[in-house]
Order: C-alpha cells, then sequence, then structure tokens
C-alpha cells in the first residue's frame, strides 16, 4: 500500500476476524514500531505482546469494574460510563492480541518515542490489512506493579500505549477530521 493512501485511510478499528496474528508479524510490526525518531537516540521502548483470549477478556472485565468503581479518579473518562456498564462491551473489543508499549522513565522523551513507535505499528499494520485500535482504558490496569510483574515489565517502565489487533472484518471508510488549526499566517 502507497504511504499516502495508509496514512489517509488508517482508520480505529473494533472488529476483528477469528485469524490469528502470528508471532513473526507481531515481531515484524514491533520492529518496525522501534524505526521511529527517538529522542537522543536512546530507543526506550519496551513491548508486552497478550495473545491468550482468557487473559484478555479477564483483563477487560476487571479494568470495567476498577474503574467503574473509582471513576472519581477519571473523571475524563466517565461519559463512557454507559460503555462499561455494558456487559457485553469488551474494551479490547474482543481481539486476539493485545500490544502494550512501555517506556523507559529515564529517557525524558519516552511518552513521544513510544507515542511515535505506536503511530508506526498501527500504520504497518492497517497496510497488511489488520486493525488497531489505541485502549486508552486499558491505563487502568496495565500499568499497575502486579501487571507489570506478571509480564517482566521493569519498575522503570510506564505504559504508553495499548492497542487492540486483529485482521479487520470489513473496510471502513477513511477517517474525517475537522480543518486543522493553523495559528500562523
Ligand atoms: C490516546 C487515545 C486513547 C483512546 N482510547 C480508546 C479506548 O479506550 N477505546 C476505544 O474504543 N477507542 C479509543 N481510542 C480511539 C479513538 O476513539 C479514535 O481514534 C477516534 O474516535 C477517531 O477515530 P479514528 O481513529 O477511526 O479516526 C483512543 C485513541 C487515542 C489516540
Amino acid at each position: 500500500m502507497e504511504v499516502l493512501e495508509c496514512i489517509s485511510g488508517k482508520r480505529s478499528v473494533r472488529a476483528y476476524t477469528d485469524e490469528v496474528i502470528s508471532k513473526e508479524t507481531i515481531t515484524k510490526l514491533i520492529e518496525l514500531g522501534t524505526k521511529a525518531s527517538t529522542g537522543s537516540g536512546l530507543e526506550p521502548w519496551g513491548f508486552v505482546v497478550i495473545q491468550d483470549k482468557e487473559e484478555i477478556d479477564s483483563l477487560s472485565e476487571a479494568t470495567k469494574q476498577y474503574l467503574l468503581n473509582n471513576m472519581e479518579k477519571y473523571p475524563y473518562l466517565s461519559q463512557y460510563e454507559s460503555w462499561l456498564k455494558n456487559p457485553k462491551y469488551n474494551i479490547f473489543n474482543n481481539a486476539g492480541t493485545v500490544l502494550v508499549i512501555y517506556g523507559n522513565k529515564e529517557s525524558h522523551w519516552h511518552v513521544y518515542d513510544c507515542s511515535l513507535a505506536a503511530g508506526n505499528i498501527m500504520l504497518a499494520a492497517h497496510s497488511m490489512g489488520i486493525g488497531t485500535c489505541w485502549i486508552g482504558f486499558a491505563e487502568a490496569l496495565l500499568n499497575t506493579k502486579e501487571f507489570k510483574e506478571k509480564h517482566g515489565v521493569p519498575e522503570k517502565y510506564e505504559l504508553v500505549s495499548t492497542m487492540s489487533m486483529g485482521y479487520m472484518k470489513t473496510k471502513m471508510t477513511p477517517p474525517e477530521r475537522k480543518k486543522p488549526l493553523i495559528f500562523s499566517k
């Protein structure tokens, strides 16, 4: 896929086929993620890949319960209360793969670098017919000491991006955006 077409057509995808994304493909996407620019050349990223459907589904349930019980800490999520209360709602959109990107806090630039890596991965995935969706809800539990310990993430790394991933079920229309606000004359 041509790069401008890829950027113009990429959407957040929330419906996936049952086809499993192979380990090779995930590794390739992560490697493409690490081609992103990186402040001071520090490459402060680290990745966790979850493909255990039971774990993904139970993380979704636990996150929903946690957020609903602690909504006062997350005022920016209050608009999604009805989604979180819906028993059928899965925060990872029933994806078979969840990719989490952690940044090493020792680099001042870790949030920028890991966000750029996430963008690369999303675009590269789109070009392969793999849909992705950044899942902000997941921050609540996937950045905890318990979760990080379970997945071998050192304490000095913090969560920057979580994305659900899977082969796209349907073709989507390109995104629509407001006219960009350009301050300079
Ligand atoms: C930082 C961030 C957090 C997001 N969190 C969620 C989320 O928790 N759940 C979800 O379904 N979509 C989430 N999204 C996707 C946005 O809803 C989506 O990008 C926006 O509606 C525009 O749609 P588009 O990406 O298809 O153009 C998130 C996107 C970003 C960049």
